[in-house]
């Protein structure tokens, strides 16, 4: 686009046209014609309007100078100059649709979208199968009631060990392999069950008090099959008036049941735990076992001995209290089939997309 092809600068008073002369106005409308035409998108006819039709344009000037023409020639002048700004009014709003038109059909074919094109996939992840497990038995605990209670991971040795009727000789403390926590005199472990949230529940609440409390805990077992050194299990404390091994075996059957189906049974034997008596290791009838239905050690279970209920400020005489304490991790290898602890400590995200969100 370009005024110079026609030799005509838009400005300056030389090229200014008198209202009255048809041959020059002509020219300027010419120029301004093939400006237009040129003109190769918006932004240059942005332009070829400015040079043509702007305040400075030579159609615009001669249009100034009408006023100052005589009567006669006013209006031949008017006539003249108005036809001609008319024309090139007329060519910049066809040419502007033209124009945008093909802006639009450009950027249609630039921005055009494939729709068959392969989506991009971003993977939104899994829940672990132990956390969907965890929280699988806190709702069959809440749907009876009970209260989810949680304690802390690093743990004094009283509430870990003494308050649960260790004695401080006794071999049950060396059976539970535990990180002690430096420096010595600090007492501190990382405690090795669950079962110390028992006693901070009874001192935390009134009685009567069920509470389930699922975590973390921490043995120094090596990282095999079956073993991790970390591991999360629950732990199930009742403390009512009257209390007894009935009450604790019917809610063992019915968690049982919601957790492996209507033919699940449990069985107690006789144990030894310290802040059980008496106590029991729990077996269940597992009616899902890979290779065909079987008795599986669980847990272990008790009634609280009443050294463990003094030890909270709860007097035996008044109340009694059962317990429970099974691993997360073992229960998610009978019920769904995972041979190898690695595969649930490793990460990888395709282990618990298998489980999907529910098991
Ligand atoms: N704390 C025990 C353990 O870690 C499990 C346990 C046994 C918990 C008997 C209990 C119980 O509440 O009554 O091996």
């Amino acid at each position: 686009m370009s005024d110079q092809t026609t030799g005509q600068a838009p400005d300056g008073e030389s090229n200014v046209p008198h209202p009255t002369d048809e041959a020059g106005i002509q020219a300027a409308v010419e120029a301004a014609l093939a400006a237009i035409e040129a003109a190769g998108d918006l932004n240059e006819l942005k332009e070829a309007r400015l040079a043509h039709t702007g305040e400075k344009s030579a159609l615009s000037l001669a249009n100034r100078q009408i006023g100052k023409l005589d009567k006669s020639e006013k209006a031949v002048a008017g006539k003249l100059v108005g036809s001609a700004r008319g024309r090139v009014n007329k060519a910049l709003a066809a040419r502007t649709t033209v124009l945008e038109e093909a802006e639009a059909a450009r950027i249609l074919i630039e921005e055009t979208v494939d729709v068959t094109a392969a989506a991009r996939r971003r993977s939104v992840g899994a829940r672990h199968p132990l956390s969907v497990l965890q929280d699988r038995v806190a709702d069959i605990f809440v749907g009876m009631g009970w209260e989810i209670a949680e304690g802390p991971e690093v743990e004094s040795e009283w509430f870990n060990f003494d308050a649960l009727n260790f004695k401080p000789d006794h071999p049950a403390r060396e059976m539970q392999d535990t990180f002690f926590i430096e420096p010595a005199d600090a007492h501190l472990v990382l405690r090795t069950h669950t079962s110390p949230v028992q006693v901070r529940s009874m001192l935390e609440r009134e009685v009567p008090v069920y509470v389930l409390c699922p975590g973390r805990t921490f043995r120094t077992d090596e990282l095999d099959a079956t073993h991790t050194p970390v591991f999360h299990q629950f732990e199930g404390l009742a403390v009512d008036k009257g209390l007894t091994m009935a009450d604790l075996r019917g809610t063992l059957e019915h968690f049982a049941r919601q957790m492996f189906g209507e033919e699940a049974q449990i069985r107690l034997r006789p144990a030894y735990f310290p802040f059980t008596e008496p106590s029991a290791e729990l077996d269940i009838w597992h009616p899902g076992a890979k290779g065909g239905p079987r008795w599986i050690e669980w847990g272990g279970c008790g009634m609280v001995n009443p050294n463990v209920l003094r030890a909270a400020g709860i007097d035996p005489e008044e109340y009694s209290g059962f317990a429970f304490g099974m691993g997360i991790e073992r229960t998610l290898m009978f019920r769904n089939d995972v041979p190898d602890m690695h595969d649930m400590i490793e990460g990888d995200v395709r282990f618990s997309q298998h489980f999907g969100m529910e098991i």
